[in-house]
């Protein structure tokens, strides 16, 4: 097992339910798989929407996130390679009850983080939240260097921002310093609409407003690729492919390309060389080395993600 010296985890949150959170996750991890960075992805939704879009039948797989954050399965033992570079480890149902179960634990929030400590072979993780800032969303804020808010041009867009600002800087200032807001992303963007420009314009001063050199959002950007409302975007889940797997000449394609190198350039994201992993401690007490993940099962789809374009 070979892991790397420093993974950047990143958090794909609103509390607001279908703004695109799950579609981002999905179709930006692919292309910045199709960029050649090694990418897990981590459904942290009951829902399980992540999961079927890569492919994967929910509760199939004998690990999954409810087992690694209930039973303490190592974090790679839910990791199933559905592409080439892309892997996501998937949810459940079941991980409806672990917010539940977890409740009286000691550290709960911190569940997830001690769970990717062990070192992920990956030079990105993004992180997949439910709709709620319930203790899974902690969790993941609790495990992220950044994080992502995908927001969707709505009149009622920004009520709740707030709020989720306000979490993720009390997250910042109790478990993780390290937390940052990388930014917004504007999903299901209607081009030419008033709406859409009045609730960039409103965004934009909202940013700016709440900015103080020690806000956790100081350097938050707009993300100026915008994701097009696309057809094709809702129709892929539904074929358990990404759109770079279902139709990659798509305007969705090109938007989440388009997203992935600037995002990927504003985060200085680049493929980091492997490392060998660190040796067991001698101690006899210790448990034998981790075993290596589970064969990968075939990749849903014969195409891999279309390398972007030069
Ligand atoms: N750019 C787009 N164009 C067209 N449809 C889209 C686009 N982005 C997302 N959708 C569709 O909108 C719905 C909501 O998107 P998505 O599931 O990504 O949101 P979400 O924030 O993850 O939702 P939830 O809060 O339920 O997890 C889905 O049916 C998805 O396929
Ligand atoms: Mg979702």
């Amino acid at each position: 097992l070979y892991i790397i010296a420093a993974v950047r985890t990143i958090a794909v949150i609103n509390q607001k339910g279908g703004v695109g959170k799950t579609t981002t996750v999905a179709n930006l991890g692919s292309a910045l798989s199709a960029m050649g960075l090694r990418v897990g992805l981590i459904d942290l939704d009951p829902q399980a929407h992540l999961t079927l879009h890569v492919g994967i039948e929910p509760g199939q797989p004998a690990v999954g996130m409810y087992e690694v954050l209930t039973a303490e399965a190592p974090m790679m033992e839910a990791m199933i390679e559905v592409s080439p570079g892309l892997w996501a480890a998937g949810s459940s149902i079941d991980l409806a009850a672990a917010e539940v179960e977890l409740v009286g634990t000691v550290g709960r929030e911190q569940i997830l983080c001690d769970r990717l400590a062990a070192g992920l072979p990956f030079d990105v993780v993004m992180i997949d939240c439910p709709p709620s800032l319930g203790l899974l969303t902690l969790n993941a804020l609790a495990a992220a260097d950044e994080v992502l808010i995908p927001l969707q041009p709505h009149f009622l867009a920004l009520q709740g921002l707030g709020k989720l600002l306000e979490t993720v800087a009390l997250v910042q200032r109790r478990i993780n310093p390290r937390l940052k807001v990388a930014g917004v992303v504007l999903c299901l963007w209607e081009t030419n609409t008033k709406l859409s420009a009045e609730v960039l314009a409103d965004l934009r001063q909202f940013l700016a407003a709440g900015r103080d050199a020690n806000a956790p959002w100081s350097g938050a950007r707009i993300f100026e690729s915008v994701i097009r409302r696309n057809i094709k975007l809702a129709e892929c889940p539904s074929y358990g492919k990404t759109i770079f797997q279902y139709e990659p000449a798509s305007r969705g394609a090109e938007d989440h390309v388009a997203l992935a190198r600037e995002f990927a350039a504003a985060l200085g994201l680049a493929p980091q060389a492997a490392l060998p992993a660190a040796q067991a401690p001698a101690d006899a007490a210790a448990p034998a080395a981790e075993a290596p993940p589970p064969a990968p099962p075939a990749a849903p789809a014969d195409a891999p993600p279309a390398p972007p374009s030069a």
